[in-house]
């Protein structure tokens, strides 16, 4: 789907200066259609890391491990653990990454996951489906090392958060309401502390 939420052009403009290309993790995601993060979030990611210098890091929903090579670049002596439930997806991002070091990637479903261990993280990227959004919020904020950082992607669902219902087409509908509640309840949660960027299809921070 395309992205709505800037006007257009300047989408063009701003994957002109990103530094970071990573043009094979993209390439290969265009190829075998598949999602990974747009280069522009890519990018905040990697700057992100460079600022905060996460000691560990998780990511729910690492796919083929794009976002997940842009957070190294940003910190490499960062310890990755990317959890995705789809095996195959798993696969190729071990060998897209192979040369990336302290990372792991667990084939599990995130609640599993995080239901089992106890770890708590410097940074968390959540880019899952948006569905379990609010669980995952629910889950992972007792999770979270003071001064740490977590980080939602697509929460605008490609400006359809602004659109009048009427607008967004039916299917659409029931997945928006969703967001709308889960963005009013991270704002009552950490009313000074989070902030919506207009970054890809909308990121959400959120700081501890
Ligand atoms: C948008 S893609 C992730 C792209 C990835 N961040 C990247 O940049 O390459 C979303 C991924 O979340 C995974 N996923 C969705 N729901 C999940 C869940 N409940 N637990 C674990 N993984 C999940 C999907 O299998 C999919 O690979």
């Amino acid at each position: 789907m395309k992205n709505d939420i800037l006007i257009p052009g300047i989408l063009e403009y701003i994957r002109s200066t990103v530094r970071a290309k990573n043009e094979d993790m993209h390439d290969y995601a265009k190829k075998h259609d598949v999602p990974s993060v747009e280069p522009e979030t890519g990018e905040l990611l990697r700057l992100l890391a460079s600022v905060l210098k996460p000691a560990s890091v998780l990511e729910i929903g690492s796919g083929i491990g794009t976002s997940t090579t842009y957070i190294k670049q940003g910190f490499p002596s960062a310890k990755i653990t990317g959890i995705d439930h789809n095996p195959n997806r798993i696969a190729v991002a071990k060998t897209l990454c192979i040369e990336l070091e302290n990372v792991e990637f667990i084939s599990e479903s995130a609640v599993a996951y995080l239901n089992r261990t106890a770890e708590t993280y410097d940074m968390v990227f959540i880019d899952s489906v948006k569905r379990i959004y609010p669980l995952m919020w629910q889950t992972v904020k007792s999770r979270v090392n003071k001064g740490g950082l977590v980080i939602f992607d697509d929460v605008l669902l490609f400006g359809m958060l602004a659109m009048e219902t009427a607008e967004v087409s039916k299917k659409y509908r029931q997945g928006r309401d969703e967001l709308l509640n889960f963005i009013e309840e991270i704002k009552n949660d950490m009313p000074a502390s989070s902030t919506l960027l207009p970054v890809g299809s909308g990121v959400l921070l959120v700081n501890f």
